[in-house]
């Protein structure tokens, strides 16, 4: 038995792996919001910003707080200058004078709230004026504390302490928030890419038991997913295609090495055998999707030991394009005889490119053909075999797919004797 990956002109690891990036793509990488660094310091020895137009006021209240061990201080009088100041310096808390020229504190204060990263940064408004209005405006925008003046040294150390106490449990619990995000971050990530793997190896089950098809899987679900997305599919539904559009022929490994691996043409009843290779690749991704599915049950003899309906969302799709890669567009398909719309245009999708690669790959009992002699051919089929849509898609991605052909060339392996009653020897 020869397989792609293993048999192919080029079988090394980095063969290999680019053919499980070209199928799934590169792994996922996890995002979680930036972390607030250590919350030690904020109560002993924090950053505090000073805003007043007042060069005493400043030293004054920097006084009081050196007194109780506060090192680190960023001042500025020019109030045009707060907001550069607490963006460059990320302090723990700003002490905010409100009447300063050009710019007024309230309107620093104001700046502040209106933007993420600050909403939460305390800031104790001083100012000499001390009426009520101005009190509650500053506190209606978000002010922590309100301190007149001259301010009394007790109550600014006191008050400011339990700012900071505040703001650094307030830090610890968005660390712990954010190292929970993280960690379901990971281990999404990681199940994604489990997930994905568990596929690509069903996939390659199926490419063990069909002898000269390599590479056939990793083309179709690469030039599935760049015509669903010339059809407008989002992101998502591109890497749901591309990996059910692996498990296209799954089905395969239920039908006889007599058949499967037969060189040269079927006979019709042979031929008949070979079609249920739909039934079982839907039967193998999960049947009984919908009521419409009814009429195509799951075989008796697995319905007792696999579940009767797939819960993903690929499998799903995936159970739809085994059952309905091989319907044609003016219903002389098979298995249903399904026509138009009434076949999933997963599938549809599915039916122009897997011709297409059977097409442009060597068989027994032919030599695979050029790109132009293959959409030749695949031309005549518009509107027949296959959805007029579609196969304009796939045409206006003539170049992707060009890119593609050429891309996993190298993975295909020597031919066989075999004949894997895809879409040549159905026509
Ligand atoms: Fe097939």
């Amino acid at each position: 038995m020869t397989v792609s990956l293993e048999c192919g002109s080029d079988s090394s690891p980095m063969a290999q792996a680019a053919v499980m990036r070209t199928m799934f793509g590169s792994p996922r990488v996890c995002v979680a919001p930036p972390r607030i660094e250590s919350t030690d310091d904020i109560v002993g020895n924090p950053r505090v910003a000073i805003i007043d137009d007042q060069p005493l006021n400043i030293r004054v209240v920097q006084t009081h707080l050196t007194r109780i061990g506060y090192q680190q201080f960023f001042t500025t009088t020019d109030a045009t200058q707060a907001i550069p100041l607490i963006r460059q310096e990320h302090p723990d808390v700003v002490l905010l004078d409100i009447m300063m020229p050009e710019i007024s504190g309230l309107e620093i204060l104001q700046q502040l709230r209106s933007e993420q990263e600050f909403e939460d940064l305390p800031v104790i408004i001083l100012t000499a004026a001390n009426d009520s209005e101005t009190k509650f405006k500053a506190l209606d925008l978000g002010a922590t504390e309100f301190l007149g003046k001259p301010v009394d040294a007790a109550e600014l150390q006191t008050r400011l302490r339990n700012v900071l106490t505040i703001k650094a449990n307030q830090d610890r619990l968005k660390n712990y928030a954010w190292e929970l995000e993280l960690e379901v971050a990971v281990r999404t990530t990681e199940l994604a890419e489990a997930y994905r793997e568990m596929v690509y190896r069903l996939a390659k089950v199926g490419e063990y038991r069909d002898s000269d098809t390599g590479g056939h899987v990793a083309r179709v679900s690469r030039y599935a997913e760049i015509v669903a997305a010339r059809l407008g599919f989002d992101q998502e539904l591109v890497g749901r295609i591309g990996q059910a559009a692996a498990l296209h022929d799954i089905g395969k490994v239920g039908i006889r090495d007599a058949i499967l691996l037969k060189p040269g043409r079927l006979t019709a009843e042979e031929f008949r055998e070979m079609q249920r290779h739909c039934e079982l690749g839907y039967a193998i991704c999960g049947s009984g999707l919908t009521e419409s599915d009814a009429n195509f049950p799951l075989p008796e003899a697995l319905g007792d030991v696999i579940p009767a309906a797939a819960t993903s969302p690929v499998l799903q799709m995936a159970a739809l394009i085994a059952k309905s890669h091989h319907e044609k567009w003016d219903g002389s398909g098979y298995p249903c005889g399904l026509a138009g719309e009434a076949i999933p245009l997963d599938a549809r999708i599915v039916a122009v490119v897997d011709v297409f690669d059977a097409l442009t790959s060597r068989r027994p009992y032919k030599p695979p053909y050029s790109l132009h002699e293959a959409l030749e051919v695949m031309e005549q089929q518009r509107g027949k075999h296959f959805d007029p849509q579609v196969f304009d898609a796939f045409q206006a991605e003539w170049e992707s797919i060009g890119q593609v052909y050429r891309e996993l060339s190298e993975v295909r392996p020597a031919p066989t004797a075999s004949d894997d009653g895809a879409a040549v020897s159905d026509e």
